[in-house]
């Protein structure tokens, strides 16, 4: 995993809009996020990528393929995952970049598992990387004290034993959202001009109420259908490693699914929400804590921009 060193705590938007510590943290969840003051979505997720290369001890010319989930590209082309392939020396990968904003981690990483399952490739690479800050509007105070930056990244491998691995997704898309969470400037819609630039539409814009509504709906009730469908009761699932978006979206998803606090994986308060890297993010800390275990059954769940939104069950397979 990767976080920028520069913090930006509650106390400093204190002094930039007008908002407060007790309301932010009451709301959201959040205390402090990170900010890469030099660099791009590339550089972060090459830290990360190198973070898990050490870890792992896979050399970068193993990998096959390397897909970047991310809705901050460094630019529109090309791919960040070219950028990144470079920058790591990965010689003989492919890859690309796949944008579903804060599903962006999980539709990933089902993408991954379907490329190892076909049999043709052995290392694959899903990073979840997004530098929020890039594309914040810092006069906005519904939704500057919300982002930050970060990367992480998982490696994918095939295994003959099938006690572990990912064993189910339920993945879904709608774009009756798209009114609601949405970056309206700079593509073939709205190319770059002096009138995008006056009128923001280069930041994110989002309705809050109206996404808070749908994504904590759509997060509880995916949480508990992959539980149904896969048979699992509360007491089965070691963790629910959800998006990290807003505690009361995450307290909501624990409470359908039956499960306690404690299970529930949440650094939030530390890092805002990072899009696409909130659930590597959460999984590599939780790991190094050493509470992840070989085993341990766990439930991904995310909701975001499109609208987006899904769950995969996997069973963790590092000692
Ligand atoms: N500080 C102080 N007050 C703020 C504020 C801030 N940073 N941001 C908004 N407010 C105000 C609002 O203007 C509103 O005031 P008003 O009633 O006078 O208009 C008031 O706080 C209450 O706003 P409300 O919209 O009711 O708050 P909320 O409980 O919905 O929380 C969000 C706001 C943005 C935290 C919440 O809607 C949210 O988390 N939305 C979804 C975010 C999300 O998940 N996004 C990504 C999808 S993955």
């Amino acid at each position: 995993m990767y976080a920028p060193e520069k913090i930006l705590d509650n106390k400093y938007f204190e002094s930039i809009v007008d908002t407060n510590d007790e309301w932010i943290v009451s709301r959201t969840g959040i205390r402090e996020r990170r900010m890469m003051e030099n660099g791009a979505t590339s550089d972060m997720a090459v830290k990360a990528i190198e973070d898990l290369l050490a870890t792992t001890k896979v050399d970068p010319k193993d990998i096959d393929v390397i897909i970047v989930a991310t809705v901050t590209p460094d630019m529109f082309f090309p791919a960040t995952a070219c950028l990144v392939q470079e920058k790591i020396g990965a010689t003989k990968a492919w890859g690309f970049d796949l944008s579903a904003a804060c599903s962006g981690f999980l539709f990933a990483l089902q993408t991954g598992a379907s490329l190892v399952e076909t049999g043709k490739y052995k290392k694959v690479i899903v990073v979840g990387s997004d530098k929020m800050t890039a594309i914040t509007d810092y006069t906005d105070r519904n939704n500057c004290i919300l982002f930050g930056d970060a990367a992480s990244a998982v490696l994918l491998e095939p295994t003959e034993d099938f006690r572990y691995g990912i064993k189910d997704s339920l993945l879904y898309i709608d774009g009756a959202g798209k009114d609601s969470l949405n970056m309206k400037g700079g593509g073939s819609l709205n190319p770059p001009s002096h009138e995008t630039v006056d009128k923001k539409m280069h930041y994110i814009y989002q309705d809050g109420k109206a996404v808070f509504k749908v994504a904590v709906k759509g997060m509880a009730d995916i949480s508990y259908e992959i539980m149904q469908k896969n048979n699992l009761k509360g007491e089965d699932v070691a963790y629910l490693v959800p998006h990290q978006a807003n505690l009361r979206i995450i307290d909501a998803t624990a409470q359908r699914m039956g499960i306690s606090k404690e299970k529930v994986m949440v650094n939030i308060d530390r890092y805002g929400n990072t899009t696409a890297a909130t659930i590597p993010l959460c999984l590599t800390e939780y790991y190094r804590a050493g509470k992840v275990k070989k085993g341990d059954n766990l439930i991904l769940a995310a909701f975001g921009a499109g609208y987006t939104w899904g769950s995969i069950y996997l069973t963790w397979s590092m000692d």
